[in-house]
């Protein structure tokens, strides 16, 4: 019997077919799947690194309760036309702390990956208020409503902690110092010593919407001025070039 009329008893018994065509698709999977189980890590370390500061974090939490990221990306592909646009392509590292990550699917504005630092507070304000006074042609919602939101930190040691539990290094010291950190991020003449020790030297405290108190807006515009900041890509040379 020729192996041609072998796998003709094959093709025309539907049972064989079937459990012959499991074995062959397990054995795929596996050799695609097992190698993965003895790396310990599939993120390439980047320097510079560190999780949200409380504020930041509460940000995010309302960047995507606000469903921003229905009309935004936060990460921008290795192709010419993206990086001269948005700058640098986004690395695997710089959304290791986002649980879950932003990177999104739709772009009805544009990316954000690397919006950290491009415009000034005051401009942010502006924009999430009322964007068509900035850009008349914008589709993006009003948001001043966020202005008026003042943000309860009696949570925000929890929000830490429930990081902490997925894998984010929020030491019990952050934790333990949340609210303190939280709010005291944008008190530009209070004590901040902590905040910086815990956090890194880069942090910026201000008051973020010029108004007393932490608005939600103060925290909104706090996470989209450090978006893409934490690399510095002056220095930074990827695995495969190096
Ligand atoms: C309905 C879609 C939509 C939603 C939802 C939306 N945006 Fe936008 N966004 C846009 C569009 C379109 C633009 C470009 C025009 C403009 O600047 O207003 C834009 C621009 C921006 C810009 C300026 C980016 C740049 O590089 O110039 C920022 C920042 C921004 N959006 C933040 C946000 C945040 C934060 C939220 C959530 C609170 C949000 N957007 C929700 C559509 C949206």
């Amino acid at each position: 019997m020729s192996i041609i009329d072998k796998h003709k008893i094959l093709e025309t018994n539907a049972t064989l077919l079937l459990i012959f065509s499991f074995i062959v698709v397990t054995i795929g999977g596996l050799v695609q799947i097992t190698p993965l189980f003895y790396l310990e890590n599939t993120i390439e370390k980047v320097e510079g690194m560190r999780p949200y500061t409380p504020l930041e974090l509460a940000g995010r939490d309302i960047y995507i309760r606000e469903g921003c990221y229905v009309c935004h990306s936060q990460m921008i592909r290795p192709m010419r036309d993206e990086v001269e646009r948005y700058g640098h392509y986004s690395l695997a590292a710089e959304s290791m702390y986002d649980h879950p990550h932003q990177w999104g699917s739709k772009r009805t504005g544009p990316d954000l990956a690397r919006l950290g630092g491009r415009y000034s507070d005051e401009w942010h304000v502006d924009h999430l208020r009322n964007p068509q006074a900035v850009v008349p042609e914008s589709v993006m919602p009003k948001y001043g409503f966020l202005e008026e939101k003042r943000i309860d930190g009696r949570y925000i040691g929890d929000l830490l902690a429930a990081n902490a539990m997925v894998g984010v290094p929020y030491s019990q010291q952050m934790i333990d110092n949340a609210e303190r950190d939280f709010r005291v991020q944008v008190n530009p003449d209070g004590d901040y010593d902590g905040l910086l020790e815990r956090y890194g030297e880069d942090i910026n405290v201000r008051n973020f919407d010029g108004q007393p108190g932490v608005s939600e807006m103060d925290a909104l515009v706090a996470y989209l001025q450090m978006l893409g900041t934490l690399v510095d890509f002056s220095t930074f040379t990827p695995d495969a070039s190096r």
